[in-house]
């Protein structure tokens, strides 16, 4: 099987055909008309000026709440390091996403799993842990089309959240990189507008929405917080990429962004679509729920197939899945996370077929 051939299910990344390159293209000869100096300097750690601005005309804060990254993951970085000692408690969701939970191990803290439901974090849950006498740094949710199950936290429980966190005096961080990818139903409000006790720190991206090559992303919260960052984000790199920021920008201002996002959305609501379709008629063993938005579809497979041995077993057919035992420190053995962004309507079917036929065979 060579590597053209293999159908990816595990990249959370768009495809190169939902990709506005055209546009980016004359968002960056805009940028480089326009902004020829601030473009090609150094700038400072806090980002491009006028996309810092941007970003925070879009959640309605002061740009002195706003830092602009290489991506979200390294505003994830920025904050998990600026507040994460090792020893420390801090809670995510069971499951959640692994790059951040791997982050969190590394610095060495004391992770607690909260079980994720259709309609977010268990809060029932978390108050238990809480009255236990675990005082976590940090909670970090993912709130809308979660990474990777797929679900979105409720109305009624961000007011939830937002309550135990003054209470507990923990931080909310609502990393939330893929709200605008909506398929149907409405936005909730983020937990960063209803924050009154500067307990929300928000990051988000335009990876989802532009494109991953841009590596563009950031943090929003209370400006001293985000003014200790910017400190060492400029002993750490000086600046991030002005080029790139400056091209997002023009992107963001010409209006071309919220055609992006109409692409993407009607893109990948099709394909999640199909993949249920397809899950239904190939895999009929497997529970799931079909996402309202975002980039993944989370299965539960029978007890008997093990992800372990079924992750080699569908590379070996030409199909990529991620392993439900990524996103847990404990558990995830019979589940798997699709990703259906990288992939096209008619790959779909035959790679679903590709993982049936792997089951299969372990099971004979
Ligand atoms: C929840 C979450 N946070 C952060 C990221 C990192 O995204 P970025 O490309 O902006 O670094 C991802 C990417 O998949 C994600 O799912």
């Amino acid at each position: 099987m060579t590597a053209e051939q293999l159908i990816s299910f595990a990249r959370g990344a768009p495809s190169l055909d939902i990709i506005d390159v055209q546009g980016l293209k004359d968002a960056a000869a805009r940028a480089f008309d326009t902004d020829p100096a601030g473009m090609t300097a150094y700038g400072t750690s806090v980002g491009y000026v006028p996309l810092r601005k941007w970003i925070a005309e879009k959640h309605g804060v002061s740009p002195d709440q706003v830092i602009v990254t290489n991506g979200s993951l390294q505003a994830d970085a920025f904050l998990f390091n600026h507040l994460v000692k090792p020893g420390d408690d801090v809670v995510v969701e069971s499951p959640t996403y692994d790059r951040t939970l791997l982050s969190l191990q590394n610095l060495g803290a004391k992770v607690h799993q909260v079980t994720l439901e259709p309609d977010g974090i268990d809060v029932a849950e978390l108050r238990e842990l809480l009255e236990s006498g675990v005082r976590p740094k940090l909670a970090h949710i993912i709130p809308n089309y979660q990474n990777p199950a797929g679900v979105t936290l409720s109305a009624e429980k961000r007011r939830d959240l937002l309550a135990l966190a003054a209470q507990y005096e923990f931080l909310i961080f609502e990393d939330d990189p893929y709200v605008d990818i909506r398929f149907r139903g409405d936005a909730l409000p983020s937990m960063l507008s209803q924050d009154t006790g500067n307990v929300v720190v928000h990051a988000s991206s335009f990876t989802k929405t532009v494109c991953p090559g841009v590596r563009v992303g950031y943090l929003v919260g209370p400006a001293a917080l985000i003014d200790a960052i910017a400190k060492k984000a400029t002993n750490l790199y000086i600046s991030p990429g002005m080029v790139s920021e400056a091209i997002v920008h023009q992107f963001c201002v010409s209006g071309d962004i919220d055609r992006s996002i109409a692409t993407v959305s009607k893109a990948l609501g099709e394909r999640a679509r199909v993949l249920g379709e397809a899950l239904r008629k190939h895999i009929p063993g497997a529970t799931f729920t079909e996402p309202d938005g975002g980039y993944f579809l989370w299965v539960d497979l029978p007890d008997s197939v093990d992800v372990d041995r079924l992750f080699p077993a569908a590379m070996k057919k030409g199909v990529a899945i991620v392993k439900g035992t990524d996103f847990f420190t404990d558990g995830g053995r019979h589940s798997m996370r699709l990703a259906f962004s990288a992939v096209t309507v008619d790959q779909i079917e035959e790679g679903v077929r590709r993982i049936a036929a792997a089951m299969d065979e372990l099971a004979s």
